[in-house]
């Protein structure tokens, strides 16, 4: 059967060369990540940042601010920079010197808000860094296996979970709370100001939670697959008022894959779990089956920040 002529299958029909291109891209595109967190580490970003609002700054300008006497550093960055500015991360701009060369100059677009440290100190360029750290993208090269063979991607690489992992190794345990810390404030400055005095109870959520009248939590969901989810959620339950809820903060992924940024971004999220703990992103509907399947009776979707939805589980209706 012919597929329906959609707006979104519209949007699918390419010409012969940009498909080419595309599929150029993205067979080299592992290249993009890296280069990221590269600049993340050499404090590019927050060197022009510096420089104040509208600051486009030469690779001189840049490399003054840098520890190294090495001649082909100036060059290389350039070349970093310049793919940065492809994927509007900077914007470039050219200056003629007095000799006639061209020197290339670049300023912050507005994604790099959130690439450099807010007022806080906070920033997404921890999750990079996390992302893309040596030991944790050893994972990836058991994805395939692991969808052959069955068996979790991460823990094939190390022969333990995830959390058991970071518990025993200082470096990524610091990455993965400093990428939690960064992000989670960011997101919770909004969700925060419509429930006031959440505070924290550390307590294995498997084998007991606390009484309150209202239970916050935040990306532990997409950390478990539907029988750990329902478990926890049992004991929130049973910890609960019948006034009470269970107010989560997770991500949405659409019941039908879209091409906006919101929707890759809870996509590259979902892949991410699966491979780091055989978990995953879930649908609005998903949500309301977990709730429903710890018995929960009702749910509503409140406020949301940054993509991130709040979902509120009512004990009862
Ligand atoms: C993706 S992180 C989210 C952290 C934090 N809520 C945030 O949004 O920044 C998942 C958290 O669940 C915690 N966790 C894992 N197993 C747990 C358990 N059995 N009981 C309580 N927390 C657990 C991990 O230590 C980790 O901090």
């Amino acid at each position: 059967m012919a597929p329906a002529f959609t707006k979104e299958n519209n949007r699918n029909i390419m010409s012969e060369e940009k498909a080419w291109s595309y599929a150029m891209v993205l067979s080299v595109g592992s290249a993009l990540p890296m280069v990221l967190k590269t600049v993340i580490e050499l404090d590019v970003l927050e060197i022009i940042k510096q420089a104040g609002p509208g600051a486009q700054l030469s690779l001189v300008e840049i490399m003054a601010e840098l520890p190294t006497q090495n001649p082909q550093a100036p060059t290389m960055l350039d070349r970093l920079l310049q793919i940065l500015a492809s994927y509007s991360i900077l914007t470039p701009s050219v200056q003629t010197l007095p000799d006639g060369r061209v020197e290339r100059l670049y300023g912050l677009t507005p994604v790099c808000k959130f690439l450099t440290k807010d007022q806080d100190g906070h920033s997404l360029a921890t999750q990079t860094l996390l992302c893309l750290d040596k030991d944790n993208t050893e994972a990836w090269y058991h994805l395939k296996d692991a969808i052959l063979e069955g068996g979790i991607p991460y823990d094939k690489s190390y022969g333990m979970s995830i959390f058991e992992h970071y518990a025993g190794d200082c470096k990524l345990s610091k990455l993965f709370s400093n990428a939690m810390v960064d992000m989670s404030t960011m997101v919770m400055k909004k969700i925060l100001a419509n429930y006031k005095g959440v505070t924290h109870i550390g307590r294995d959520m498997f084998v007991s939670v606390p009484k309150v009248d209202a239970i916050f939590i935040k990306s532990v969901f997409h950390n478990w697959d539907d029988e750990h989810c329902t478990k926890f959620m049992k004991n929130c339950y049973t910890a609960l008022p019948d006034h009470g809820n269970v107010i989560a903060c997770e991500l949405f992924i659409p019941t039908i894959p879209e091409t906006n940024d919101v929707a890759r971004m809870a996509y590259h999220y979902d892949i991410l779990m699966m491979v780091a703990c055989n978990a995953r992103e879930r649908t609005q509907l998903e949500f309301e089956a977990l709730g429903k399947a710890a018995g929960f009776e009702g749910s509503r979707v409140g406020c949301s920040s940054y993509d991130f939805k709040v979902m509120e589980f009512l004990k009862k209706n």
